[in-house]
C-alpha cells in the first residue's frame, strides 16, 4: 500500500499533529520546507521514516480513499450535472424549503443536477429575492445593485428592461468572474406574452461538439469580449463562450449576443469563428432544447448562470410585469449543499432507528421504543423544554439499538449501559446539551428513587426491573455527586418525561416533526 504512494506525496500529507494543526486540519508547512531529496528510510506497514528523519503514521482507509488515479474532484462540470434536453421544471415550495431541510436539500440538489428550481409561494414583495438568495448563499451586489428591477423603463439602459423578446443567453459575461447563480422572482405578470423559457447550455455544448467537433474546439479556444456600459458603469471580460477544465470537460457557458463586442481574429479566422459560433446559437435555439413555463407572482426560478440560458417572449410594454433579480454564487451554494447532505444524512440514519428497530422493540413496556421515545420529546415540547432537551428526550434510548449489548440484554439482566452508549455514539454530532442529559436519563432514576419516596410506584414494571440491573437507588454519596452534574436539572426531567411517555393510547407527532430541530443543533 505505502508504495503506491512516492515518498514526497507521503511526506507532504502526513497527518500527524506537527505537520497538521488537529484543530482545524490544516497544514503547517510549504512544499519548500521539504526537502527536494525526500526519500523513505524505513516503512514498517503503514508506518514511514522519512530521511529528514520524521515518522508518519497512515491510516489505511485514508489512503485508499485517495489513490492515484488521476481523480479531480469538480461539482461544475458535465460529469456532475445531469444533461438535459426537456425536464419537467423541478419545483420546490419556499415555505417548506425554510421549514424542511430535506426539502431544501431536495431543491439545491436540483439546482445542482438539473441546473435550476422552480420555488413556489415565495411572497411577491419587494426584496423578497434577496432572502430566497441569503437562505443558500450570499447574495453578489453589482452595479445593477443588491438586486435589480425587470420591468419596462422609459429608458432602458438594457434590453431586458422593454418589453421585447430576449432569446436564449447567460447574464453579465461581461464580468469576470461572472455571477454563477442567477435568481429571478416574479412580483408580477399580467402582460400577453412574458413566458420565461431555459436551455441546458452544457448539454447544447456536448451536442455541438458531437455534431460539429471542429467548431466545439474553437470556441472553447477563442476569447470573445463581452462588454457593459452606462454612464457610471464600464465592464469588459474576455473568455471563450464555451469554458473546460484542464481535462476537457464542459464547464462554464457564456452567450450573450446583446453584449458580445466586435470579434478581432485574422481574416480567415473570423469567417470560421462565425461558422461555429453559428452552429451554437442554432443548436441553443432549438425549441425542442427548450423548456418553456410561465412565471406567476410568487414564482422564483433560481438558475445556474454558468450553464442555463434563459429566454423571455416579448410583451406588450403597457401592461403590468414586474420581475426581481439578484445574482449569488456557486461556491457559497455548494458548501451550503454539501453541509445539508451531510447533516440530513445524520437525520436520516437516525430517522432509520425509529422506523427499524425503535418500532420493533417493546423491552417490557406496552408501547415500542420508536413511540415511548416520540411521546418523551412530545411531553418536552409541551413543556417548553429547550431545543436541546427536547432532542434528548427524543434519543434518549437510542443506546438500546446501538452498542453491541442491546435492550434484550438489558431485559435479560445485563446492564448494557444504554445512557452511556446512546450520548457518546451521538456525541458525533451533537453537543452536551443533548448528549449529557441523555447520559444522566439512567442516573436520575437511581437518583429520584432515592431522594423522592413516591417516584418508586410511579415506574412501571420493567423500570422496576432495570434499576435492580442498573445499581438500584443511589446512596446518600452518589446522590450528592448527581447532583454537582451541570446537567443534573436537565436529566430529571428528562426522567419524569421518560417515565410518562408509555402510554399505549397516545397519539404523538411523528419524528419527522423534529428533523429541523435535529438538523439545527448538529455540530
Ligand atoms: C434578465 C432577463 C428575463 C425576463 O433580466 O436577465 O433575462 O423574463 N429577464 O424578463
Ligand atoms: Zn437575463
Ligand atoms: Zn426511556
Amino acid at each position: 500500500m505505502i508504495s503506491d504512494f512516492p515518498a514526497v506525496w507521503l511526506r507532504d500529507n502526513c497527518p500527524c499533529p506537527e505537520c497538521r494543526d488537529p484543530r482545524n486540519g490544516q497544514k503547517l508547512f510549504g512544499i519548500t520546507d521539504l526537502d527536494p531529496r525526500i526519500h523513505i528510510v524505513e516503512a514498517d506497514g503503514l508506518s514511514v521514516t522519512f530521511s529528514d528523519g520524521h515518522t508518519s503514521r497512515f491510516d489505511p482507509a485514508w489512503l485508499a480513499a485517495h489513490t492515484l488515479d488521476g481523480t479531480v474532484p469538480d461539482d461544475r462540470t458535465e460529469d456532475a450535472k445531469e444533461l438535459w434536453a426537456t425536464v419537467t421544471p423541478p419545483e420546490g415550495n419556499w415555505p417548506r424549503f425554510l421549514a424542511d431541510p430535506h426539502h431544501r436539500q431536495e431543491c439545491l440538489e436540483a439546482v445542482f443536477r438539473t441546473g435550476f428550481v422552480l420555488l413556489r409561494e415565495v411572497p411577491a414583495e419587494p426584496g423578497a429575492v434577496l432572502e430566497v438568495a441569503g437562505a443558500f448563499g450570499y447574495v453578489r451586489e453589482t452595479n445593477y445593485g443588491r438586486l435589480f428591477d425587470v420591468r419596462v423603463e422609459a429608458t432602458p439602459v438594457n434590453l431586458a428592461f422593454t418589453g421585447l423578446p430576449i432569446t436564449p443567453h447567460t447574464d453579465n459575461p461581461y464580468r469576470d468572474p461572472v455571477p454563477t447563480v442567477q435568481l429571478l422572482h416574479c412580483l408580477s405578470n399580467a402582460v400577453d406574452g412574458g413566458e420565461s423559457g431555459l436551455v441546458d447550455g452544457f448539454h447544447a455544448a456536448s451536442l455541438l461538439r458531437a455534431e460539429n467537433p471542429g467548431a466545439f474546439e474553437l470556441l472553447t479556444r477563442t476569447p470573445v469580449t463581452f462588454r457593459y456600459g452606462d454612464a457610471g458603469t464600464e465592464l469588459t471580460a474576455s473568455r471563450p463562450m464555451i469554458g473546460v477544465d484542464p481535462l476537457g470537460r464542459i464547464r462554464e457557458v457564456r452567450f450573450n449576443n446583446r453584449s458580445l463586442q466586435p470579434v478581432r481574429l485574422p481574416y480567415e479566422r473570423t469567417e470560421a469563428f462565425y461558422a461555429a459560433y453559428r452552429a451554437f446559437a442554432e443548436i441553443l435555439y432549438r425549441p425542442e432544447l427548450q423548456v418553456n413555463f410561465r412565471l406567476g407572482p410568487s414564482d422564483c426560478v433560481i438558475f445556474d448562470n454558468t450553464r442555463i440560458l434563459h429566454a423571455r417572449t416579448g410583451f406588450s410594454d403597457t401592461g403590468d410585469r414586474h420581475l426581481q433579480g439578484c445574482y449569488a454564487d456557486l461556491d457559497g451554494f455548494a458548501g451550503n449543499l454539501a453541509v445539508l447532505r451531510r447533516r440530513n444524512a445524520v437525520v436520516e440514519r437516525l430517522r432509520a432507528l425509529f422506523e427499524g428497530p425503535g418500532a420493533d422493540d417493546y423491552l417490557g413496556e406496552e408501547v415500542t421504543q420508536a413511540a415511548h421515545m416520540l411521546q418523551a420529546a412530545a411531553c418536552a415540547r409541551e413543556a417548553g423544554a429547550a431545543p436541546g432537551l427536547v432532542a434528548a428526550s427524543l434519543l434518549h434510548d437510542v443506546g438500546h439499538f446501538t452498542g453491541e449489548i442491546t435492550g434484550h440484554d438489558l431485559m435479560g439482566g445485563t446492564d448494557n449501559r444504554h445512557s452511556h452508549v446512546g450520548a457518546d455514539w451521538l456525541g458525533q454530532w451533537f453537543g452536551p446539551e443533548m448528549t449529557e442529559p441523555i447520559r444522566l436519563h439512567v442516573a436520575a432514576k437511581r437518583y429520584l428513587c432515592a431522594v423522592d419516596g413516591s417516584y418508586h410506584d410511579l415506574l412501571s414494571e420493567a423500570s422496576r426491573y432495570t434499576l435492580g440491573v442498573q445499581g438500584g437507588p443511589m446512596s446518600p454519596r452518589e446522590v450528592a455527586e448527581f447532583e454537582a452534574e451541570p446537567y443534573a436539572q436537565d436529566a430529571v426531567r428528562l426522567r419524569r418525561w421518560d417515565d410518562e411517555a408509555k402510554d399505549p393510547g397516545r397519539e404523538v407527532p411523528p419524528f419527522t416533526d423534529y428533523a429541523a430541530l435535529l438538523h439545527s443543533l448538529i455540530r
